[in-house]
């Protein structure tokens, strides 16, 4: 690995007021792929680069990425978050996408002399974590539309606090029943680029609403609860966390994978299925839909105050964060910021 540090490091922002992912840190990791095979991962100073006009990223869009978080306590430890997982995932996209696969133990190692390079950058307050964001970039000047025969992996990292402005308070979301994120077959559950470049229009029609973002709902049928792109999504109906099953155009969430387990180990009831709105509006009218929630690294657990779906405000839980959300919330990032015991070992210490 080569490592060149920066000459000029920058000024760090106020870490009481990060929100998400405007800040980056002095350093990044490079590596590219040529001929067939990875080269040297190199950490360098976090700058722009050069790239063709005619890279076939910036047309095709044969992009991935990953999100993780690293924490630090007062003791100076840094740790990572089930991160072995996220570049699990990452393989699976890269497939999905015609990308070369990498060895994550190589990068995971090279991640670490990063995050110990930086680690006067990971904010340590409640609610803050350092932002992890792995991507692999096609980066060929070359306009036929086939799988690329270059590539950039990189990894830049930023001090985040909530991914919402208003943090904790529920969101507002709004059912979307027109445009689709993602079919079965397509891309859907690939963390890549494009699917989040389909989900921006609903998104902004959502916030002119004055809702936070929106929920889509399946393909098919325009029927079935699939995810809210930044979160997966759960519900609480009659005592029983509900989320949809991974049906194939869904992400597979590794937070909604540790909300199953940490409900599965306190024998909570927990079912993965398909989940209809219809559903989900007559629990409602029952006084049935005790909660609800999304589920991602950078949202963590944001409880859902006001479903709308049809036009109607469904107000969920009179617009608070309800019990189970809240324990979750509370497992969770008392696992990720070690101040409770992480019986399932998720946690990686990084020094
Ligand atoms: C994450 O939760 O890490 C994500 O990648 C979601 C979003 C910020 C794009």
């Amino acid at each position: 690995m080569k490592i060149t540090l920066t000459k000029n490091p920058k000024q760090k922002p106020d870490f009481s007021n990060l929100g998400f992912g405007k800040y980056f840190t002095d350093h990044m990791l490079l590596m590219e792929y040529k001929d067939g095979a990875w080269g040297e991962i190199e950490i360098r100073p976090f700058e722009p680069f050069a790239m063709s006009p005619a890279s076939n990223i910036l047309h095709y869009a044969q992009g991935i990425f990953e999100g993780a978080k690293a924490y630090k306590n007062d003791k100076g430890e840094i740790t990572v978050f089930r991160i072995d997982d996220n570049f699990t995932r990452m393989n699976n996209s890269a497939k999905r996408l015609c990308m070369p696969t990498f060895d994550s133990a190589k990068v995971k190692e090279a991640l670490f002399e990063l995050l110990k390079i930086e680690k006067d950058w990971i904010p340590t307050a409640k609610g803050t974590a350092l932002y992890i964001r792995p991507t692999m970039i096609a980066d060929q000047p070359v306009l036929g539309v086939h799988a690329s025969h270059v590539y950039k992996f990189f990894i830049i990292l930023s001090p985040v606090g909530s991914y919402y402005a208003h943090g904790l308070q529920p969101t507002k979301i709004l059912v979307e029943e027109h445009y689709v994120r993602a079919a079965i077959g397509g891309t859907g559950e690939a963390k890549c680029m494009g699917n989040y470049a389909c989900s921006l229009l609903g998104g902004e029609e959502a916030n002119k609403k004055g809702y936070d973002q929106c929920l889509w709902l399946d393909a098919a049928e325009h029927k079935y609860v699939e995810e809210v792109g930044s979160m997966n999504m759960f519900f609480v109906i009659d005592g029983v966390v509900v989320t949809p099953a991974l049906v194939g155009s869904i992400l597979p969430g590794i937070t909604r994978r540790s909300v199953i387990e940490v409900l599965k180990a306190h024998n909570m009831p927990v079912e993965e299925r398909r989940i209809s709105m219809d559903e989900i509006e007559k629990a409602y009218d029952e006084g049935r839909l005790n909660e609800s929630f999304g589920s991602g690294t950078a949202a963590v657990i944001s409880p859902v105050g006001t479903l709308c779906y049809h036009g109607r405000d469904m107000i969920i839980n009179n617009g608070k964060m309800g019990k189970i959300t809240q324990f979750l919330y509370d497992e969770i990032t008392g696992i990720q910021n070690r101040t409770k015991e992480d019986t399932f070992g998720w946690v990686t210490k990084v020094n």
